[in-house]
């Protein structure tokens, strides 16, 4: 029994360097979470207007942390929740970024900003941490225990910046429109613009989407509507999260975008268009009931892991959409429901929420350089403009799992043979 005080030593050797293994690890309590609300800065808009701006340095949990979630909403000045029927959340999207210790957005220039992106697939677009649309009320975005998303480690900005967020909110306004859902489907003969927001000329053959709807822009509105009351309004967002410890698996985050033709193409660069247009179909399949767009793509994975959660995001007219593994097995699909009344988070005609995929840990796994089919389904009954179908996904690489294993099945089999 010579071995005694050595195993004792390693047992709290590693109950001390790995904090709070392994139950508190596996199994997250509730009293660990902490939770905040915040507002972004406040939303103007007259009726039938857009406000599609980025906020710099919001408020967000300070520290090295594990993200848990982040769900949001459009309210009022009083707080009230405002329904999609009058100012349609187009998009939010929240991603971190690095800037020069003690200086100001307003103050520097942009070009000294550095964009912490997730890991990918698109090159420079599509960079966010989180991002939904009108869905929002009704998609989880809970990370399963024991994972996290880890953010605000202090050694990960380059020397002398600090990491902030930043914030994107794309909010139409449709209250008196002569097309609401036109309107959010940002018709281009709806807003009257010929030049995109770069001062770019629009073609012909660009009938909506994202150009035709920027900042300042107005919809096409109702007599009387024109001059009617400018709103405020604030995305209410609440932000849920761990301090980072050893227990947290880190998971990685990828958005799959369903327009990027180029690996179809025979192109080894990716280009994601982020928007496509469904066409209305002909009658003859009107007459058969048989309206469904389907839009496919492949991508490639960078590195593989296992999937601990998945949800895609369209806009109105969205059936849902699936992610498959090279060898077509199903990965994840993402429904959409739709709402059946007036009242916000339920409106009729608008998705309302997207189901979500959490696979338990194991069982959905994906190899590095895999390469991953999107198929997004939208309802071609009648033409959509500026639709998307992406697919997000979390990823738990299985080298960190693994050495975290080690040390559960180490200090359990110390444990036993004491
Ligand atoms: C559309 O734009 C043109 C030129 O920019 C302007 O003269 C015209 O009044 C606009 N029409 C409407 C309905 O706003
Ligand atoms: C998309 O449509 C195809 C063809 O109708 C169907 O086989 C598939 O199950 C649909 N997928 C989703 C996610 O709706």
């Amino acid at each position: 029994m010579k071995m005694w005080p050595f195993l004792l030593l390693l047992v709290a050797l590693l109950l001390s360097t790995t904090a709070t293994l392994p139950s508190e690890a596996l199994n997250v309590r509730g009293h660990l979470l902490k939770s905040k609300t915040f507002l972004s800065p406040a939303i103007f808009l007259r009726p039938s207007s857009i406000s599609n701006k980025i906020y710099f340095d919001v408020a967000f949990p300070i520290g090295h942390i594990a993200l848990k979630s982040f769900d949001a909403e459009v309210v009022d000045e009083h707080g009230v929740p405002v329904p999609l029927h009058e100012t349609y959340l187009h998009h939010w999207v929240v991603e971190p970024y690095y800037i020069p210790k003690g200086t100001d957005v307003a103050e520097t220039k942009l070009s000294k900003i550095i964009l912490r992106r997730n890991s990918g697939v698109c090159k420079t677009t599509l960079g966010q941490y989180y991002g939904l649309g009108s869905e929002t009320r009704h998609t989880a975005t809970w990370v399963p225990d024991p994972y996290g998303i880890e953010v605000g480690d202090p050694v990960a900005p380059p020397e002398g910046h600090e990491e902030k967020w930043l914030l994107n909110v794309h909010a139409i306004d449709t209250r008196g429109a002569v097309d609401k859902l036109g309107c959010t489907e940002c018709r281009c003969d709806l807003y009257n613009v010929t030049m995109d927001e770069y001062g770019r000329r629009i073609g012909e053959d660009y009938i909506g989407g994202l150009r035709c709807c920027y900042d300042q822009t107005q919809c096409k509105v109702k007599e009387g509507f024109a001059d009617g009351e400018v709103r405020k309004m604030f995305l209410r967002y609440t932000v849920t999260w761990l301090d980072w410890n050893d227990a947290v698996l880190p998971v990685k985050i990828y958005i799959f975008d369903v327009t990027d033709r180029a690996l179809l193409e025979g192109k080894s660069e990716p280009s994601c268009k982020i928007e496509y247009q469904v066409e209305e179909c002909s009658s003859e399949d009107q007459a058969k009931n048989d309206c469904v767009h389907v839009q496919v793509a492949k991508q490639i994975l960078p590195r593989g892991g296992d999937i601990v959660f998945g949800v895609a995001h369209q806009h109105s007219g969205g059936i849902g959409a699936s992610l498959h593994g090279e060898d077509g097995r199903l990965l994840c699909e993402s429904m959409a429901t739709y709402g059946e009344g007036q009242e916000a988070g339920n409106e009729a005609g608008y998705i309302v929420g997207m189901s979500t995929c959490y696979p338990k840990p194991g069982t959905v796994t994906v190899s590095d350089g895999e390469a991953l089919t999107v198929v997004s389904n939208y309802s071609s009954e009648r033409q959509h403009t500026g639709v998307m179908g992406l697919f997000y996904i979390l990823v738990a690489e299985h080298e960190q799992q693994q050495q975290q294993q080690q040390q559960v099945r180490t200090v359990s089999w110390l444990l036993s043979n004491l």
